[in-house]
């Protein structure tokens, strides 16, 4: 990496990935003692995607990755820096950026992860902006990408029913004509720190038989504080990455906000006193995908024609930590570039190299195990995709 003069920052590429095998509402009943109308009452989600055995974080990540460089017209080497967002890394060491880098054939980019749960694409993209304008790199891949399916308690309907897999990633790039008003807000918020968690396997308490017998090795979360967390700090905070762009929230022509609950999403909106068209919603079909959720929702709002240059974004997320977000841009990548990107690239082209004394153990959850050797279903018509109406179930997705 060699140090150059303070650029402009623009979002060249766009991509995304979710696997194929759909976990139901259905499904969960049939887990838990719960029902698809508390869930889709209390949540707005209808189903959400898992991850196959073979799939990772890190696989699915370079997937919406390398996508989103062909969405930029960019070579792979042309990235000189991979940022990844994720709480679901496939190991604790290396990075997930380092195994992204190797599966999508980059041989010249910095990689690392960034650690800041549901908020990671936002901090990663601020990351990646901050490079950028200091002059550290020039095209910037940032990588949302969640496997959280592996991590929860299929026991607890609190927490199983909410979260899904998928991937997501945009490009930045280096402009050297100035580029139209942005602007950025992160915030951590520390008190909630013990309100989302994974308490074993860190440094505080590594994995022994005692944490796997008591259950350490899952998401725990605290259901009404986060959700109180969320719809005071959503608000305030992409307001004021709006501020910093000289906007006010009427003058945004579209909210991309973390999909974690509909009736967050509907607070925001109350609180912004903005209507509900101003927000992209895919909840309904993906669940919380955690670092995710942003650069999907961003990808579908983008190649389903919801968005055109020069319309003014905020991307808004909360999270662990507690964390919070938002970024405030306006669009100025030609649209169609999206789908196109999406088509070039196979998630069976990608592989994730495996070390050569590795015995992997089944990375299945066996309350999955069904669920995923069952046919996978078929594909569904982007143009169904209805943004705002989180009523409106999908059964399947295009995007493999
Ligand atoms: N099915 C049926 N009943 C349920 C379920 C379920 N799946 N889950 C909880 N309940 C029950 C509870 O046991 C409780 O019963 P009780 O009144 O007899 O005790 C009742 O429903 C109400 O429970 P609440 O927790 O008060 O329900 P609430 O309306 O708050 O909804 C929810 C719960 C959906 C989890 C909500 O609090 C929420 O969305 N919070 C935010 C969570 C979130 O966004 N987390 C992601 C953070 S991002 C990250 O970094 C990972």
């Amino acid at each position: 990496m060699t140090a150059a003069p303070p650029r402009s920052v623009r979002l060249t590429g766009w991509g995304r990935y979710a696997p194929a095998q759909v976990l139901t509402n259905a499904d969960l009943e049939r887990m838990v003692d719960t029902s698809d109308e508390w869930i889709v009452s209390r949540t707005g989600i209808r189903e959400r995607r898992v991850a196959a055995a073979h799939e990772t974080s890190a696989s699915m990540g370079a997937v919406a990755g390398l996508r989103a460089i062909r969405t930029a017209g960019l070579e792979v080497n042309d990235i000189d820096l991979i940022v990844v967002a994720t709480l679901t890394p496939d190991y604790w060491m290396p990075s997930t950026a380092a195994l992204v880098k190797e599966a999508i054939g980059n041989t010249t980019a910095a990689a690392f992860d960034v650690a800041a749960a549901c908020s990671g694409f936002v901090y990663g993209y601020a990351t990646a902006s901050a490079y950028i304008t200091g002059g550290l790199a020039r095209n910037v891949l940032v990588v949302g990408t969640e496997l959280l399916t592996r991590f929860l308690d299929y026991s607890d309907r609190s927490t199983c029913i909410l979260f899904g897999d998928g991937a997501g990633a945009v490009v930045l790039s280096a402009a050297e004509e100035p580029a139209p008003p942005a602007g950025i807000e992160l915030t951590t918020d520390p008190q909630g720190a013990y309100m989302i968690w994974l308490p074993a396997g860190g440094s505080k308490a590594p994995a022994s038989s005692d944490t796997v017998a008591r259950g350490q090795h899952k998401i725990r979360m605290e259901g009404r504080e986060t959700y109180r967390f969320a719809t005071r700090t959503l608000a305030s905070t992409g307001l004021a990455a709006a501020a910093k762009a000289g906007w006010t929230q009427r003058d945004v022509d579209l909210i991309i906000p973390h999909q974690a609950n509909i009736r967050i999403i509907e607070a925001v909106a109350k609180g912004l006193d903005l209507p509900m068209d101003r927000f992209f919603v895919n909840v309904d079909r993906y669940g919380n995908t955690s670092a995710a959720s942003v650069p999907i929702a961003l990808a579908e709002a983008v190649n389903s024609g919801r968005v055109r240059p020069g319309d003014k974004l905020v991307f808004i997320a909360f999270g662990a930590g507690f964390t919070s977000g938002a970024v405030a841009l306006e669009w100025t990548a030609d649209p169609a570039r999206g789908p196109l990107g999406e088509a070039s690239v196979r998630p069976e082209d990608i592989t994730v190299r495996q070390p050569v004394d590795w015995g992997s153990v089944d990375p299945i959850p066996p309350a999955l195990a069904e669920i995923l050797a069952r046919p996978l279903p078929g594909h569904m018509d982007l143009s169904n995709v209805a943004p705002g109406e989180p009523a409106h179930a999908q059964t399947a997705d295009s995007i493999r």
